[in-house]
């Protein structure tokens, strides 16, 4: 800690505490962390900023497993690996970065063995694999291979514990419950950090040489989502501020098996161990849709047969919204064993003992495929049109924060825990090659704190007649309506505008306590201001894309269309508290490249499971 500098704004003192490290991590997540750790590692003076306690960060309710081709319990090879991948994100990947991820996971996931993350075993000893939705044998052919290494059902929260105690092994300092307000930008780059400490409400000045965003998903943007209440997406929100762009937004994935009512998840291993889904004429409806894969099809296609059959009056319960999930005809003693979590929560939030009777379930929002543009080395790219690969000098992403992309239009379950860890290793290795321990850095800017501290201000003495609660509860509605599994021409124009009106609400919006120390109501609203701006990009873009592809289904444009739509979508946001809303729209070009001559581009060709 050095300096404490006082900032006057709106006639008020915001005392300034000034930190200097090599590296700032915001976010102790799966890839947060393993960015931490291998930072650290390096000898960077390292930091990690995270709003919560780094092993309740949301990767702890990653349950079925993380996806490498090992090949322990079914022969597997990378290139199957990759193929599915691409095959997954329905041809929107950079395959470049796709090989990169399925080479590298075999070592990222030993490396986590190491770390001390207690996998499930085989017989033999070696690391336990399941079937996942989309992951085959012989690239695609089948028959379904076991690629997802798993820890019970509790993966996530193994490998939190272990990556967390690995970056206090490497000395990182935490900075835990500080919010993230703003990054710190000067010509260009990244410059560091501005945070608010949530236990005394200090503000603090992080200056660093790299900064890393890993601040996970923006779920929350959803009335009903598998992802905690802390997955408000602040990294994009400060993305946008900075005046950078989002992309692929429109790509938001629906997990089949959300616990109906609750949106609590169950893992799509509960499939992979046998588990099926039945409608309610008692029929499993996907073998009708994917007569191969069936219940294992990717997500995007078991989400929308789902929704298929409910639309068509084949839905469970009286007013016929949800479906089956048995589970009932597997040995009670493998349940326990191999998915202990899942037991407990359909006991939890669905009275149902799973080993008796089939648990109802519904699509819900799991995951989302867009986030920040960046490159295999967790560069953040800047969105400029002459050069598209250009990146922004001292900013990184990862996790589900990040637009690598190798998740395209779909992403496959289990791949997602695989990317923390590839990017987060990935961008350790990046930040050692660019940063020597311990170089000088220039003075910060003199209104490096302006931008922060004035919107922190407006919204601690926000005083209008909408509370913060209502804005979020309608801003929820909207796009659980009008960004859903299914979109049409009309669905989508109207919640364009919709989310532009809830958008101009923030404008009256009310925060009770004007205090900075533990104020949850001024938190949530700086997370709904975050929130708010992804979820007009989101439906600004799901409404520009006129095709369908993977969990992009356009009702109107219900084919893919190679000619016109292979392209990433980048977009801005102009309309921060409330005014105007806009969602200027430009495109990147898909890399249709490998990284290596070890595998040709994968030819885009009809999807089908
Ligand atoms: O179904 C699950 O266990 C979730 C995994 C994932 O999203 O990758």
């Amino acid at each position: 800690m050095a300096r404490t500098e006082t900032f006057e704004i709106g006639g008020r003192a915001y005392p300034i505490i000034d930190h200097n490290y090599d590296v700032v991590v915001v976010g102790a997540g799966g890839s947060g962390l393993r960015a931490t750790m291998g930072s650290a590692e390096s000898g960077l003076k390292t930091a990690n900023i995270s709003k919560v306690f780094p092993t309740r960060s949301h990767t702890v309710a990653a349950q079925g497993g993380i996806a490498a081709s090992l090949g322990n319990n079914t022969p597997d090879h990378w290139s199957w690996h990759m193929y599915d991948t691409v095959k997954g994100s329905d041809w929107l990947s950079d395959q470049d970065a796709v090989e990169y991820l399925v080479r590298e996971a075999p070592q990222a996931v030993y490396e986590l063995e190491h770390a001390g993350v207690p996998f499930s075993r085989n017989d033999n000893g070696t690391i336990y694999q399941r079937p996942f939705g989309g992951h085959m044998q012989n690239m695609g052919e089948g028959p379904p291979v076991q690629r997802t290494c798993a820890a019970a059902d509790r993966t996530g929260h193994a490998m939190l514990h272990a990556l967390y105690q690995q970056s206090l092994k490497y000395d990182a300092d935490f900075f835990i419950e500080y919010f993230a307000l703003d990054l710190i930008m000067e010509n260009g780059a990244c410059r560091g950090v501005i945070a608010m400490c949530l236990d005394d409400g200090t503000i603090h000045r992080f200056r660093s040489h790299g900064v890393v965003l890993a601040t996970g998903g923006y779920g929350r943007c959803y009335y009903t989502a598998t992802s905690a209440h802390t997955c408000t997406g602040d990294g994009g929100g400060m993305v946008l501020r900075a005046g950078l762009p989002l992309q692929d937004m429109e790509f938001v994935q629906f997990h089949p098996t959300g616990i109906y009512g609750a949106g609590v998840l169950i893992t799509e291993g509960a499939r992979g161990e046998g588990g099926y889904l039945t409608n309610s004429e008692g029929e499993r409806f996907m073998e009708r849709y994917a007569p191969s894969a069936k219940d294992l099809a990717s997500r995007d296609v078991v989400s929308r047969s789902m929704a298929l059959e409910m639309r068509e009056g084949r839905g469970v319960g009286p007013e016929g919204d949800h479906i089956f999930l048995h589970l009932d005809h597997i040995d009670p003693n493998i349940l326990g064993e191999r998915l202990p979590g899942i037991t407990e929560s359909g006991k939890i939030f669905a009275g149902v003992d799973l080993t008796r009777e089939p648990l109802p379930v519904t699509p819900t929002v799991h995951y989302n495929m867009g986030g920040i543009p960046c490159n295999y080395h967790g560069e953040v790219v800047a969105g400029d049109k002459s050069d598209p690969e250009k990146v922004v000098p001292g900013l990184f992403a990862v996790g589900e924060a990040a637009c690598v992309s190798v998740h395209g239009a779909n992403r496959l379950g289990s791949n997602s825990l695989i990317d923390l860890v590839v990017f987060g290793r990935a961008t350790g290795h990046r930040l050692k090659e660019l940063i020597k321990p311990g170089t000088s850095m220039d003075e910060l800017p003199k209104d490096s704190a302006d931008l922060s501290l004035s919107r922190l201000d407006h919204f601690r003495h926000a005083d209008g007649g909408s509370p913060t609660a209502q804005i979020r509860a309608q801003m929820q509605k909207s796009m659980q309506t009008h960004a859903a599994v299914f979109r049409d021409s009309k669905l989508l124009s109207e919640g364009v505008e919709q989310l532009k009106d809830v958008n101009k609400r923030l404008e009256d919006v009310h925060v009770t306590d004007r205090s900075l120390v533990w104020n949850s109501d001024l938190i949530e609203t700086l997370e709904l201001d975050n929130l708010m701006a992804q979820a007009n990009v989101t439906i600004a873009s799901a409404e520009n894309r006129k095709e369908s592809r993977g969990a992009h289904a356009h009702e109107d444009y219900p084919e893919r269309n190679d000619a016109e739509w292979m392209k990433h979508t980048i977009a801005w946001f102009e309309g921060w508290g409330g005014k105007g809303g806009k969602v200027p729209i430009d495109y990147r070009p898909v890399h249709e490249y490998t990284l290596t001559d070890d595998i040709a581009y994968i030819e885009p060709k009809k999807r089908v499971y």
